[in-house]
């Protein structure tokens, strides 16, 4: 079963407060989101493996570990997942970065693929899907199913803010994902907006409206 991390660390805590104020403006809003994703992406990464290599310090040789070379891709969801690849990239600088765009069709309530790109050696790759808010759960859930049609394996799902309905749905379509918050919110409200969420991430990140 996929396991849910609430990322509840004080910098993280303290910066999503000022994401969330509606008086925050788009530059400050923009940084902040990326300085929590790289804060974020340092609790994510925390299970890469490592191996031992021999090196020489200046005083004497020394056993000494490093990654031992796990290929990481990032994929936001467009667009306001955008907001977090730099911040990740931080920490992970040699990570590919595949994008998926999907809407949903207004008739058919069918996800379409307006467009995906991924790194061409995806059955090798761990990925990390991102998005600012987790609410429904129908971007998240259609976004990983694309993205494991395409031959992922192992994949991990990303986001600032939670709702609860939006946790269970992408734990029962994916259950073997698991999913880094930091925060989960009360509830959805009858607009589809996170509760007391942060607005509009896309139109925040990029100062749209
Ligand atoms: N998408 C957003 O940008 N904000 C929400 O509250 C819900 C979905």
């Amino acid at each position: 079963m996929s396991t849910l991390h609430i990322i509840n660390h004080p910098l993280i805590q303290h910066k999503l407060t000022y994401i969330r104020n509606k008086n925050t403006g788009t530059k400050d809003f923009r940084e902040l989101v990326d300085e929590v994703a790289t804060l974020m992406a340092f609790e994510i990464t925390r299970d890469m493996p490592l191996e031992e290599i021999e090196i020489e310090t200046p005083v004497s040789t020394a056993k000494s570990k490093i990654l031992s070379g796990k290929k990481i891709g990032i994929v936001p969801i467009l667009r306001a997942g955008l907001g977090m690849v730099d911040g990740i990239l931080k920490l992970i600088p040699a990570a590919k970065v595949g994008h998926v765009g999907l809407y949903r069709d207004p008739e058919t309530l069918k996800p379409v693929e307006y467009y995906v790109k991924l790194p061409s050696d995806v059955e090798e790759r761990d990925f990390i899907v991102v998005d600012p808010m987790l609410a429904t759960g129908g971007s998240a859930i259609d976004a990983i199913q694309s993205i494991k049609q395409r031959g992922a394996k192992n994949i991990k799902f990303m986001c600032l803010v939670a709702s609860p309905q939006g946790v269970e749905a992408v734990q029962e379509a994916h259950p073997d994902v698991d999913i880094y918050v930091a925060a989960l919110d009360e509830k959805l409200n009858d607009h589809g907006y996170i509760v007391p969420g942060l607005g509009d991430a896309g139109d925040r990140l990029f100062g749209t409206k």
